[in-house]
């Protein structure tokens, strides 16, 4: 099948945003200045305090004041809240503050302000919130709007060295962030199973990855019943890509990473209906995408522990071919499933992966999933539900989200909850009650893992946002990506 020129960029950046630490040049337009509570405006804005007051700003974190002068770049007021609360992740915040305050400019510096946030740490941040806050996945055109083009953290020259690694390390995520985004956002009919198979394949040669495709043949060999069964109404074969990752050296942990690739969710035989949200059904392969993402960015940043990746790839697809409901598939590993609802496909796919990743076998392994509906519910657009078995894994999974500030809230892994999958016919059923959905899906997945450490993080809401807030763009968020990164570089044995 051939496909309509222009085809989205997947691996490479059309542009090279360049992030610089010193003295703002002559090309910076705009230049951030960040005003914390009880301090006085910036001697370049020309203002007093009251003055600013009398403008509508306060220096509460995400406000913002926009000035243009006479000649000379813009001078922004960021609002900094308590200087004594700042965090990376509020740099973060007021980096995108900034890139959103002033849409059309294309080179911008913010002024590194004096906190107790190491200056590496203030340095990935800063790289990372101005450069996500201009994301904008397009087919066509690129918006004024997107283009960033340089960033200048502003600073003593005693300082720059101490900023450098972290510029460094923040345009690393940026990119895999980046990538896991446009992966998402790509449509259904372009981003196909095999699609991403190659685009996989392109990023193992460029970073290093060991990068296996298995096709339709190999994965009947394998017996993964779950994935074959998802397939078998799309006329696009299905793909599971394997990636691994090894350090150097001896690795200091093995940790597995499975990823739900449904390359679109029609919901197979029990097909959605036609409303809007279901157009977002093309990142249902979001889990996938940060997976292969994450995985980019881990040569460069030195992580110690292998790392091994699974992304399971269909489309779930109605046809006269299709799962109906109410067949029975048997996985990998040999268990046994009666599909009673088609669109619950994300869970079949997963297991075959779980069973996988088990037999490497690995210290851990953690799956990202758009899995439920039911947890977009929960925990709304900017918080994914964590589930799993083992609390000393899960500690780090939360202890990594707090670190790059995609949020995670822990849901129960309910064994009461567990006869809701007893099947009449097989050793288990797809579908639990019509409560609890978050909690039923992760219990069949624990099915699957056996006495492995297993955190299970449903990223149905987190996915998409539906709008431009902290560090997400409206759209595809890539969440997961940078979790998934500092979970693998601080990764130990739980
Ligand atoms: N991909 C969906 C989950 C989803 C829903 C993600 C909304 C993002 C937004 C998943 O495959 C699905 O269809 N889940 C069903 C499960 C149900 C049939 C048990 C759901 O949540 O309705
Ligand atoms: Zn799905
Ligand atoms: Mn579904």
């Amino acid at each position: 099948m051939s496909h309509p020129a222009p085809y989205p960029p997947l691996s490479l950046p059309t542009r090279q945003l360049r992030v610089t630490a010193g003295a703002a040049t002559g090309d910076v337009t705009a230049v951030g200045h960040v005003v914390f509570e009880g301090d006085d405006p910036p001697d370049e804005s020309g203002l007093t305090r009251a003055r600013t007051t009398e403008l509508g700003f306060t220096p509460s974190v995400g406000k913002s004041l926009v000035l243009p002068g006479a000649t000379g770049p813009v001078i922004v007021l960021l609002g900094g809240g308590q200087r004594a609360d700042v965090t990376p992740a509020v740099l973060r915040d007021l980096a995108a503050c900034l890139a959103r305050a002033v849409p059309g400019q294309e080179d911008l510096a913010i002024v590194v302000p004096d906190t107790k946030v190491p200056s590496e740490e203030a340095a990935a941040a800063f790289t990372e919130g101005a450069a996500l806050a201009r994301y904008v996945y397009r087919i066509g055109e690129e918006l004024p709007e997107a283009r960033l083009a340089s960033l200048t953290l502003v600073s003593g020259e005693g300082n720059t060295a101490a900023l450098e690694p972290g510029i460094a390390r923040g345009l690393t995520l940026v990119r895999a962030t980046k990538l896991a985004r446009d992966l998402a956002g790509t449509p259904g009919g372009i981003l196909t199973a095999s699609a991403l198979g190659e685009v996989a394949r392109d990023l193992g040669v460029a970073t290093g990855l060991e990068v296996e495709v298995f096709n339709e043949e190999a994965l009947l060999e394998l017996g993964c019943g779950g994935l074959l069964g998802v397939n078998l109404g799309s006329d696009e074969p299905p793909v599971m890509v394997k990636l691994v990752y090894r350090p150097a050296g001896e690795p200091t942990g093995k940790l597995a990473l499975v990823g739900k690739g449904i390359m679109y969710d029609a919901g197979g035989l029990a097909l959605k209906p036609g409303d809007e949200v279901h157009a977002t059904m093309k990142n249902d392969m979001a889990g996938a995408g940060a997976i292969l993402a994450a995985m980019t960015a881990l040569a460069e940043l030195g992580c110690t522990a292998q790392v091994t990746g699974f992304l399971m790839c269909t489309d779930n697809m109605p046809s006269g071919s299709a799962l109906r409901l109410g067949d029975v598939i048997v996985m990998r590993g040999g268990k046994t499933v009666e599909v009673i609802n088609t669109d619950a496909e994300g869970r079949l796919v997963m297991a075959d992966a779980l069973v996988l990743a088990r037999e490497e076998p690995v210290d851990a392994i953690v799956d990202v999933a758009t899995l439920t509906g039911a947890c977009l519910r929960t925990l709304g657009t900017e918080i994914a539900g964590l589930i799993g078995n083992n609390d000393a894994l899960l500690t780090q999974v939360k202890a990594s989200a707090e670190r790059v500030d995609e949020p995670v809230w822990e849901l129960p892994l309910a064994h009461r909850y567990r006869k809701e999958l007893d099947s009449g016919i097989a050793d288990l059923r797809n579908l639990g009650g019509p409560n609890a959905g978050s909690i039923t899906a992760a219990l069949f997945l624990a099915e699957f893992v056996g006495d492995t450490p297993w955190a299970h993080l449903d990223i149905a809401g987190t996915a998409q946002s539906p709008q431009a807030q902290k560090w997400t763009n409206k759209g595809t968020t890539g969440f997961g990506t940078r979790l998934l990164v500092d979970l693998a570089l601080h990764f130990a044995q739980p």
